[in-house]
């Protein structure tokens, strides 16, 4: 960590949070559990400059569910439980997806009607725990298609698009009092995908199922969505009644094609999206990692072409960034 990031940390001088905090916003990061145990500078960077949290992997059914009858809530737990002790937003990722099932879990193993009951108990046992920490579910994550069709995952080819209106009301069965989101990436500003999914969210508000908002990833790598069609994605799915959130967010650049001074440019993207969301109401951007070290993107294989690795706010030292600078300008000006 920076000596002057350290010196805001030791003494109360204004910090990122506090800007956040000073302007009502939820500024949060995704959290690594073993990183939070075993680096001081990580969790008092993480509570000095963010006032929201979300468990980057920890709350996944893969990681929750060692075996078919247990669950471990070790790590999900330590998350959750650090976002509460500090004050913070805590947003929970994710209830249902097609990715990271159990090791175990091999969907020809269960009929239709037992994958069902599988998932309501899965839900009911998850969401019911956090009932009192959790304030925000994603509760169904990536159930469209990049082509904008339904994705064809194993609650979609088990229970039809239903899953999602079921996982909904299982949800809110157990968490009342929190917010249920749907999330998704690459539909940020309005394309086809995004179109899907206000589609979708359409015929789930039309059946009554207790939807609350749209989560944003904005995992901006190569392709940064253009702010202005972003504000007008986020200001349709308003128009629904639906409050949005931008939920994974990181700035990177084709390794192949970095632009001059690629710090700037990130600085100013992360600067147009904060500027983005005060202007239209949207009151949350968590940034999917603490520091440039802990991102995730350096280590994912299956991306289609390289991109450089350091999306954060902070660098691998904990130094503050121009990302940093001008996203806590954004907040305060
Ligand atoms: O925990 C195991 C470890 O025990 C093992 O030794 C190691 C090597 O196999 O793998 C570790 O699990 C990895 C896990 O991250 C925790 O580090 C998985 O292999 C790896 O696939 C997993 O990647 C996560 C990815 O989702 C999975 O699709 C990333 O950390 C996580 O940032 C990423 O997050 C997703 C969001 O949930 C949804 N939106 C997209 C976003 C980026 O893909």
């Amino acid at each position: 960590m920076s000596l002057d990031a350290w010196s805001r940390v030791m003494s109360d001088e204004p910090t990122l949070r506090t800007a956040a905090d000073e302007r009502g916003f939820n500024l949060g990061a995704a959290v690594d559990p073993n990183a939070l145990r075993n680096d001081p500078s990580y969790w008092k960077t993480l509570r000095s400059s963010f006032n929201a949290v979300t468990p980057e992997n920890a709350l996944k059914m893969g990681p929750l569910r060692p075996s078919p009858n247990t669950y471990d809530f070790t790590d999900a737990d330590a998350v959750v439980n650090f976002g509460v002790a500090n004050d913070m937003y805590v947003r929970g990722h994710t209830l249902v997806w097609h990715n990271q099932t159990p090791h175990w879990f091999q969907a020809w193993d269960y009929t239709d009607d037992q994958l069902r009951e599988f998932l309501r108990d899965h839900i009911h046992t998850v969401a019911g725990r956090y009932r009192a920490k959790i304030d925000t579910w994603d509760v169904v994550n990536e159930a469209v298609a990049d082509d904008g069709t339904m994705r064809e995952t194993v609650w979609y080819d088990a229970l039809g698009e239903e899953y999602l209106d079921l996982a909904f009301q299982w949800a809110s069965e157990v968490a009342p009092d929190a917010d249920l989101y749907y999330n998704d990436y690459g539909a940020d500003a309005i394309n086809e995908k995004s179109d899907a999914i206000y589609d979708l969210l359409e015929r789930l508000l039309e059946r009554g199922v207790p939807v609350d908002g749209v989560g944003l990833q904005l995992h901006a790598l190569g392709d940064h969505p253009d702010p202005e069609s972003v504000a007008a994605n986020i200001e349709r799915f308003q128009a629904l009644g639906l409050e949005v959130e931008i939920t994974e967010m990181d700035v990177s650049f084709p390794a192949d094609d970095v632009p001059d001074d690629p710090l700037e440019v990130q600085a100013d993207y992360y600067r147009s999206i904060v500027e983005t969301c005060l202007e239209v109401g949207c009151e949350t951007v968590v940034t999917w990692g603490v520091n440039d070290a802990n991102s995730w993107v350096a280590n994912f294989k299956d991306f289609p072409e390289r991109f450089t690795t350091e999306p954060l706010l902070f660098g691998g030292r904990y130094e503050e960034k121009p990302a940093y600078h001008a996203v806590r300008d954004a907040l305060e000006n």
